[in-house]
């Protein structure tokens, strides 16, 4: 089939609309009662000691120590990133959000149930949140 320059151009756009729309990271689904839970856990120094502890021992090889995604085992990840944790990130997700993604995770990794009790992650959320922008 001939086709003039127009619409080459066109299937073109067409193409690229389509793979952009492809290629978009499926929304990670958190179910309602996860996005309203309140963080149980009281804000102490201890939990935030804790919080800190836990996110270096299990969080900061992938995510980075600041929080920057920048941690050692990154070069060992197929073809996913980890999200970066910066303030401006993570300011935008309920903690209730996050307990969920970290509990239960996506796909067969990144789920820590069974690895940090909930007491736990709710002290890494704390922690997790302290990040700042740079
Ligand atoms: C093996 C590497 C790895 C480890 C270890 C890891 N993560 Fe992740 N994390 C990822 C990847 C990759 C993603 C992106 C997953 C996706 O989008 O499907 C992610 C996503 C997240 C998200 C979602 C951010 C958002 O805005 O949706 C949060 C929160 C998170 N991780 C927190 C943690 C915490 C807290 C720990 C430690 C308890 C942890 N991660 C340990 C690799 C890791």
């Amino acid at each position: 089939m001939y086709m003039n320059k127009f619409q080459i151009i066109l299937s073109l756009a067409v193409m690229s609309v389509l793979c952009s729309f492809i290629l978009q990271p499926k929304p990670w689904d958190v179910p309602d009662e996860f996005k309203m839970m309140k963080n149980p856990v009281k804000k102490t120094d201890k939990v935030m000691v804790e919080g800190k502890m836990r996110y270096n021992q299990a969080c900061a090889g992938c995510h980075g120590l600041k929080g920057k995604g920048d941690g050692e085992k990154v070069k060992n990840l197929a073809n996913i990133k980890p999200a970066i944790l910066l303030a401006d990130n993570v300011s935008k997700g309920t903690d209730g959000e996050y307990f969920y993604k970290i509990k239960y995770g996506r796909g067969q990794n990144h789920s820590f149930s069974g690895k940090l009790d909930d007491e736990a992650i709710w002290s890494v959320i704390y922690y997790m949140k302290t990040f700042a922008n740079k």
